[in-house]
């Protein structure tokens, strides 16, 4: 089992999705732990929580701060803490640009509607005023405009007759509640997921001049040329003959090259099964630390190693300056 990601949980108030989030933590095998819960109200509910279940904590009222200092500090916390994600939970601060921008990827927010509608406040007063059948909430990426980051989920709540903003607040919390937990851990262990790591591999072998995507052997492979002349140049491999990992195989220059990765960076090479006696690699893409620039330089030599001549003929003219 790899190492559990680490959390940092910011709030602003009673803190209830940090609770939550704390819970779901100390269940059976969560992939993420809360290191720290931080907050720019030192009287906030949810620090005394926090503390209360051995969590470290940090408080610093933004009164009289400007917001880059405030950020600074909050932000000096969070890499003092080690922790490698920020999750917001009712942290109602706008973030400076900066913060957000060094975090991108790696800070999620929750929010009570169901985004794109309703960005910012009073979003279940205003579903209500609109006659929508449901409000609800998303968890979404953090970017520097505001609630307008990928929706990575959601939870739809019914309004009901006679719903007040105050009645709707309540039960999408309870929805918030099932919901946070599972999107930070789904979220922080995507580096694992076969379907994840598939979907991105897919998206960059595609990307490349005349590809398309054929199975072969259970296995999604991509080509390049048209028709039966197409050559294989990638395949996305779930746990090969002979070995546990996801890998990418591509094609390498020859035996000598394969035997060399495979022998000085064993963590992220290896032989493939039948593949490798023809020079194939093996590139481990399930490891928290994968370099995606990595895996695109890969899929475009591999390609260039079997795309038609006129597709690389530009490419070999131009290595010849
Ligand atoms: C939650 O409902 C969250 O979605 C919302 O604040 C509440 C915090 O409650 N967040 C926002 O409105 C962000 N714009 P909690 O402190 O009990 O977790």
């Amino acid at each position: 089992m790899a190492e559990k990601a680490r959390i940092v949980v910011l709030i602003s108030g009673a803190g209830t999705n940090m609770a939550a989030l704390v819970y779901a933590s100390r269940i059976g095998d969560c992939p993420y732990e809360v290191v720290l819960v931080a907050s720019n109200d030192p009287a906030a509910a949810g620090l005394a929580l926090a503390a209360a279940e051995g969590i470290a904590t940090f408080a610093l009222p933004h009164k009289g701060m400007t917001r880059d200092a405030h950020d600074a500090a909050m932000e000096a916390a969070v890499l003092e803490s080690g922790a490698d994600t920020i999750v917001l939970a009712g942290y109602m601060r706008i973030l400076s640009d900066g913060f957000v921008e060094r975090w991108a990827g790696r800070m999620l927010n929750i929010h009570p509607s169901l985004l794109p509608k309703y960005k910012g406040l009073d979003t279940h007063a205003r579903a209500i005023a609109a006659a929508d059948s449901h409000g609800g909430t998303s968890v979404h990426l953090v970017t520097p405009e505001l609630d307008a980051g990928e929706v990575l989920a959601q939870v739809r709540v019914p309004i009901v007759p006679g719903e007040t903003a105050e009645s709707l607040a309540e039960r999408v919390k309870l929805a918030e509640h099932q919901l946070y937990p599972r999107a930070v851990a789904d979220y922080v262990s995507r580096w694992r997921n076969p379907g994840w790591l598939l979907e991105q591999l897919r998206a960059r072998a595609l990307a490349l001049p005349e590809t398309s995507e054929q199975e072969s052997f259970g296995s999604a492979g991509f080509r390049v040329g048209e028709g039966k002349s197409g050559k294989y140049f990638a395949y996305f491999s779930e746990r090969p003959h002979g070995h546990d990992r996801i890998a990418l195989l591509a094609k390498t220059s020859g035996m000598d090259e394969l035997h060399g990765l495979v022998e000085d960076q064993p963590e992220t090479y290896f032989k493939p099964a039948f593949y490798g006696a023809s020079g194939w690699v093996g590139i481990i893409l399930d490891r928290p630390d994968l370099d995606w620039g990595d895996v695109d330089a890969w899929l475009q030599r591999s390609w260039r190693s079997v795309a038609p001549k006129r597709l690389t003929r530009l490419l070999d003219i131009a290595d010849e300056f």
